[in-house]
Parts: C-alpha cells; structure tokens; sequence
C-alpha cells in the first residue's frame, strides 16, 4: 500500500526512468539487428522486462543490468523456436509489436500475458496481420489472448487504421519490414513515430508522408548505441505535482520532447502554468530537454481532436490536475481510454470521485468542474500503473492521508515513483 501525505511544497531537480515506448522498441530492433546494441538510460519497468524475457525465450542472449542492456541481435531470421509461451505480462506494446514481429518468422509462436491484457482488443492489429498473409489465431477468432502466430510469407498491403495507434503502426511496418513489395499505413492523427525513428537510427529506410508511413520489405537493420531520455509520460506525474502544490517548481532533467508526445506540455500551457525548456538538444533521433516547471493556477480548458493520441497516457494526471484548475475541462474524442490496462474513463472517474472531485465520465472522456478541494480516501490502481500514479498525485493536494492499494502496478513503468515522490515533497 502506497500512503500519501498532503504537501505543503514541491521542488527540486529529479530525473525519471527511461521512455518506456523507445525502451521496447530498442530491445526489439536490437535483437532483430545485426551486431550488438548497447543500451543506456534503459526502463528496467516490468513491462520492458517482459520484452527481454520473450527474445531470450526465443534464443537471443540479452544482459541486463539496472538501466543497461547489451543484446546480441543475430539478425531478423535469428529467432529460434519458442519451446514456451511467450509471456508478455501487463504490457500490450510487447504483444502488438512483437505480433507484427512474429508474422514474419518461419515458425509457431504462442503469446499470452495478465488478466488485463486478457481483456484488450488485438483484432485491430491481428486483422491487418492476416491480410498480409499471417497465420494468426486468438479467443474470438483472434480478438483476444492467447495469440498463436504460424509465421512466413507476406505481402505488402496498404492499411488505412481506423484509430491513431503506434502499436497497430508498428506492427504492421514490422511485418512489412520482410513482406514482398512496398507496406503502407495510414493513420487518423499522428501517433507517437518512435518506431519511424528508431528503424531509420537502425538503418532501415522508410516514407513518411503526412499521416502515411512506407517501407519496403527485405531491410535488415544493423545494431548500434541507443540513449533512451527520461519518459515525458513519467515527467507528466511530477509536472503534474508541481501544479498541484502553490509556490512549488521543479527541474526534470533529460525528458523525451518527441512532438508526437508532448501534449502535456502543450495543455499545461494552456492552462496557464508555466515549463521552460532548457538545453534542448536531439540524441538518436529524439529530442530532449530538462524541462523546468514552475507553479502557476490553472484555468479548465477543452482537450479534443489531434492532441489526443499526443497525450493518451497522460490523461488520468491531466484529470487530477483538473481538479484544482479554475471552471470546467471537458475531455473527448479519448474513447481509447476503455481499451488501456484498464477502462481509463471508468477507474479514474471512479478513483477521483473518492476524493471528492466533481468529475462525470462521458461516452468519449470525461468533464471535470475545478477547483475543488480534495479529501484523503482509500483508492484502488485496479493494477494500472497509471491510475495509481495519477491518484498519488491526486493524494498530495488531499486533507490527510491518501492510500493507494495495489500500488506494485506502478513498477510496470516508474520503478522507484514514492522515492522519488518523497524526495520533492515537503
Ligand atoms: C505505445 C503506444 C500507445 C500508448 C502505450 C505505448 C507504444 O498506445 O498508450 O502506452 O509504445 O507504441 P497506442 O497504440 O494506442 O498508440
């Protein structure tokens, strides 16, 4: 159990884990590459460890240290055999990439994770797969876990996705890596092009038009050293702190600013409060920045449309930062929010209402009535990492003491989240 005291004051210079997305994905194209990759600034959550331990499974030696990873990438078709379940545990990036990754293997795969992912829709990137050709089956003709993958010979397609979503990109793109002929896909609004940018680190090339990625089948990627900067959407937890607590301020150090995830940043903004952006400067492909926040009332605004996949992550925290803003935020077009660990919409308009917020759910978000003050409760993560994060925060603006149970979700993306918590409280 989690226990949070209400602050009087937040500030300090903190860094947070390593980008989980651009963590994955370096573990992935590692092992599928040529030659070793040496990795820095690794997010050793359970979900990148899930990652590691599904490539080990299939013969491919990683080392592991904290936040340093060297894997030894034997090349796209160095795969063995998996003589066991791949077990992708909490996290959906692992099982929709890695999906996009094993339709192209001349072998049989079965991947399966938690109760969570049990529940969330893999159709959506299943169903492309198959049009390239894929052997691909699930619970309810392939809607759901466990996967069981026959991989071989695909063809090029070119897909239009219905909703904006890097991990439906990204593995159809992966799967095009080795298909014949030239994969397209297309998507509603940009989703985060992590993907886009570590392929072309790695080597491979691609077409990005617009809302359109390309790539021909038949690239190989070579290994190389990957600097993966600290996770906005972690960033977002303690952005989020500052705003909670007047007279606070705080510099986060070496945060990813990818224009594909900078939503936050963006809302904040508009909200009133105020971040700076220091020393900004691009390693592999990615922006970076140490972001300096500083304390600022908030007024409630209207998230909607594009910025939407920009922020997916970040609106549980955005949420509670809603509470304490003067007047109302409304927030839609989020409907995706019900497919994530958890019923986004459902848990945090559950959680937040135990605390005294003025917060309905709606069919594609929620609408939030601020400032309101909060009072100590007892919440649950409902085992989303996110959800028991946002609520933490949610716990330093509350009367008395806030208790978070199941708080061991929060390992699935911040390591070490109440250390730090602690640290920048007072
Ligand atoms: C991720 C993509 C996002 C995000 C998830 C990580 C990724 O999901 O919610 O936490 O690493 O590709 P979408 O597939 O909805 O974009």
């Amino acid at each position: 159990m989690l226990r949070v005291q209400r602050a009087s004051q937040i500030n300090g210079t903190v860094r947070v884990p390593g980008d989980k997305s651009i963590s994955h994905r370096a573990v992935m194209f590692g092992a599928l590459a040529e030659g070793t990759t040496s990795i820095e600034g690794f997010l050793p959550g359970a979900d990148c460890l899930s990652t590691i331990s599904c490539f080990r499974k299939m013969g491919i030696e990683i080392e592991q240290d904290k936040d340093r990873v060297t894997v030894h990438g034997q090349g796209w078709y160095g795969l063995q055999e998996p003589s066991q379940h791949l077990d992708v545990g909490n996290s959906g990036t692992t099982i929709r990439l890695m999906a996009g990754i094993l339709a192209t293997q001349p072998f049989h795969s079965v991947m399966e994770g938690d109760e969570s992912i049990a529940k969330r829709p893999m159709r959506r990137v299943i169903g492309p797969l198959r049009q390239m050709g894929a052997k691909i089956d699930g619970r309810k003709d392939g809607e759901y876990t466990p996967l069981s993958i026959r991989g071989g010979e695909l063809q090029g397609i070119s897909y239009q996705s219905p909703v904006a979503s890097a991990q439906i990109k990204s593995a159809i793109l992966l799967a095009g890596m080795q298909a014949n002929g030239v994969t397209s896909v297309t998507e509603p609004h940009l989703s985060r092009d992590h993907t886009e940018r570590m392929l072309q680190a790695f080597g491979v090339k691609l077409v990005r038009d617009g809302l359109t990625v390309s790539i021909e089948g038949g690239q190989k990627l070579k290994g190389r050293a990957i600097q993966v900067p600290g996770d906005i959407s972690s960033a977002a937890y303690m952005i989020a702190a500052v705003m909670m607590v007047p007279g606070s301020s705080l510099l986060i150090e070496n945060v990813g600013i990818n224009p594909s995830r900078t939503g936050i940043l963006d809302v904040v903004d508009r909200m009133g409060g105020k971040i700076e952006r220091i020393n900004e400067r691009v390693v592999n492909e990615e922006p970076v920045a140490d972001l300096l926040v500083t304390y600022s009332e908030l007024q409630g605004i209207e998230i909607s449309g594009d910025i939407i996949p920009r922020l997916i992550d970040e609106i549980p925290v955005i949420a509670v930062m809603a509470t304490q803003a003067g007047g109302r935020t409304v927030i839609k077009d989020a409907e995706e929010l019900k497919v994530k660990e958890t019923d986004r919409i459902a848990t945090v308009v559950s959680e937040l209402s135990k605390l005294g917020a003025k917060i309905i759910a709606t069919e594609d978000g929620m609408i939030i009535e601020g400032p309101t003050p909060l009072k100590g409760a007892v919440i649950d993560s409902f085992g989303d990492h996110r959800i028991g994060m946002a609520m933490a925060i949610a716990g330093l603006a509350a009367e008395g003491e806030t208790l978070i149970e199941n708080d061991d979700a929060i390992l699935v993306s911040f390591p070490g989240f109440p250390d730090v918590l602690q640290s920048i409280s007072k």
